[in-house]
């Protein structure tokens, strides 16, 4: 499918980064950029979610390395950089998908449950491009954060993952013109619900989906491949002007909802 829409080897020569890269989004994600050419690090904390994804990967003509390290801890970071850099050669592409979520009231939720979730989001995302960057600087690069649309709103039971995702979006704009000068470009996907993710497992009652489904303005959930599409064509050279930008993945669903007035 992506043959049809992006050149082939769009990514051909280009190293990727890929946190959270063994499943869900940012499994696509790592999946499409190693099929527009890219060589691609996979990483989280475990090692028996990558190792299959790397296989996938690898079976289908790509070259992938998997790669166990916690964003939160800078240490490991920066290990499982310089074994990309020795394995690929270079580092021109990262992408910051590692996140953890679940629903839990603010009165309810713990000091350290809190604070998990915006290490991992946030602190991981800082992390991961604080590392990069000696790398990233030597040639120029692309960073793609992926956000979330929770933020944009008063969303219940999201205390936690709605101030990390906040602070990835206000990262996003500061890296975007601390680092433009070097040729790194930083943008940021804000995923809506995605089917077959954790997140939507995570986050939504199944009694809940067909009435969410409707109310999306395009009369759909997203898929993995949306994610992909917008993050290949952010990754590319077709966006080597685009820096800072927040791009909506969500067929609409944010700008629709709790609105007061609808036709029903
Ligand atoms: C309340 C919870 C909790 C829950 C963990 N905690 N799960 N509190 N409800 N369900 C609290 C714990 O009690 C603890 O605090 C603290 O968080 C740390 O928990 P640990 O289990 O020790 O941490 P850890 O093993 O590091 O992992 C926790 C986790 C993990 C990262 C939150 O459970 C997790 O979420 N894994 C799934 C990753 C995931 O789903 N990724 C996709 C995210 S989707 P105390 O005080 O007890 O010590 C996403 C999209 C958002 O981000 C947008 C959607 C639309």
């Amino acid at each position: 499918m992506i043959e049809h829409i992006f050149a082939d080897n769009l990514l051909a020569g280009r190293v990727a980064f890929v946190t959270g890269g063994g499943t869900g989004i940012t499994g696509g994600v790592a999946r499409a950029l190693a099929e527009a050419g890219a060589r691609v690090a996979l990483v989280s904390r475990k090692r028996e979610h990558l190792e299959p994804a790397a296989e996938r990967i690898r079976a289908g003509g790509g070259a992938a390395l998997a790669v166990a390290a916690d964003v939160r801890v800078y240490g490991e970071v920066e290990r499982a950089i310089a074994t990309t850099v020795e394995q690929f050669g270079r580092l021109d592409i990262i992408v910051n998908g590692a996140a953890g979520n679940f629903l839990c009231r603010a009165e309810e939720l713990s000091p350290n449950g809190f604070g998990t979730v915006v290490d991992i989001d946030l602190k991981g995302t800082f992390n991961v491009c604080r590392a990069a960057f000696d790398e990233l600087k030597k040639r120029g690069g692309a960073i793609l954060n992926i956000s979330a649309t929770l933020q944009y709103l008063g969303t219940q039971m999201q205390a936690h993952a709605a101030a990390a995702k906040a602070g990835v979006d206000s990262l996003t704009r500061t890296l975007a013109v601390e680092w433009g000068g070097y040729q790194i470009r930083t943008n940021a996907i804000a995923p809506g619900p995605i089917e077959d993710t954790e997140g939507m497992k995570r986050l939504l009652v199944p009694a809940l989906k067909d009435k969410l489904r409707h109310r999306i303005p395009v009369r759909r959930f997203g898929r993995i491949r949306d994610i992909e599409h917008a993050a290949l064509f952010l990754c590319s050279d077709a966006a080597s002007f685009i820096n800072g930008a927040i791009l909506v993945v969500d067929g609409g669903q944010w700008l629709a909802t709790s609105r007061l007035l609808s036709p029903e």
